[in-house]
């Protein structure tokens, strides 16, 4: 959303909406996956069945996984090689190509749906949202999802005010609104409960796949998640063994006009 989010400089929104290759395989590993409910929800937004979706900035794969098991054919489209090298060793049932939200290499009116995980905060809305409309069919529908902390744990509210770095940015527009385009119907919202099981090591290890942290200088980051680790290992909800991480997955949808 760079050109639409005030306050955000272009050089970091940039250096960090391009940093997660180099963590590629770590953040297949510990990023969340996103619950079954939450993506027929998005597709449930299309006119009629969806049955090619498209997973823009798809990363290793994690919305795309979860789309196949609906049932539809995936095409995942992903700006960072290193990214898209991952989505395809585990997934090879969804076609990769290289290509950013801003320009989407496929032909017009060729996908029911086109679903977003963690990524919308990356995209310059003014550029996306009319390519988003262009390669959607009549009727299809264009979802937003993010996966973020359910902020009634209030360790985690503790632990994440910890952890900040001295590139951290709160976003204006991110999972509490979404800009509205006149290509689309109004946006609906929903929220889901979602979880993921984590221990002190690989919640930290998750920290680690966060692009403030792999932009912050190697020392910042080494102290940030030395402190997260005191943290976890002291917190009587996380210092023995494993335990749940509470979270809430907030789903944008809008219709195509
Ligand atoms: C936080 S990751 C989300 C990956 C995946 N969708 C998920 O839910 O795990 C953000 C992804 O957006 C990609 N990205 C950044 N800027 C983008 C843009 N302008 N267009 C498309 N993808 C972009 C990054 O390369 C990265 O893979």
């Amino acid at each position: 959303m760079n050109s639409s989010t005030p306050g955000i400089e272009p050089e970091l929104h940039a250096r960090r909406a391009a940093s997660f290759g180099a963590e590629a395989a770590a953040y297949g590993a510990h990023r969340p996956d996103y619950p079954e409910k939450a993506l027929a929800w998005a597709l449930a937004g299309a006119k009629g069945t969806p049955e090619r979706v498209l997973d823009l900035a798809a990363g290793t794969g994690k919305v795309s996984e979860g789309l196949l098991a609906l049932g539809v054919t995936v095409t995942a489209v992903e700006p960072d090689a290193k990214m898209l090298e991952e989505l395809t060793k585990t997934l090879p049932a969804v076609a990769p190509l290289i290509g950013t939200a801003e320009r989407i290499p496929l032909p017009d009116d060729s996908v029911d749906a086109v679903v977003a995980g963690q990524a919308f905060h990356w995209f310059d809305l003014d550029r996306a949202y009319p390519e988003i409309a262009r390669v959607l069919k009549p009727g299809g529908v264009v979802a937003a999802l993010w996966n973020h902390d359910d902020e009634s744990a209030g360790w985690l509210v503790e632990l994440n005010t910890l952890i900040k770095t001295s590139v951290s940015r709160r976003w204006l527009n991110d999972y509490r609104s979404l800009l509205e385009h006149e290509a689309f119907e109004p946006f609906e919202k929903k929220t889901f409960g979602h979880k993921q099981p984590r221990t002190a090591e690989s919640l930290v290890a998750t920290f680690a796949t966060h692009s403030h942290m792999l932009v912050a200088t190697p020392e910042e980051r080494e102290a940030k998640l030395r402190t997260a680790r005191e943290f976890l290992d002291r917190n009587p909800e996380t210092a023995s063994g494993e335990f749940d991480l509470p979270i809430t997955t907030t789903v944008f949808r809008a219709r195509k006009r």
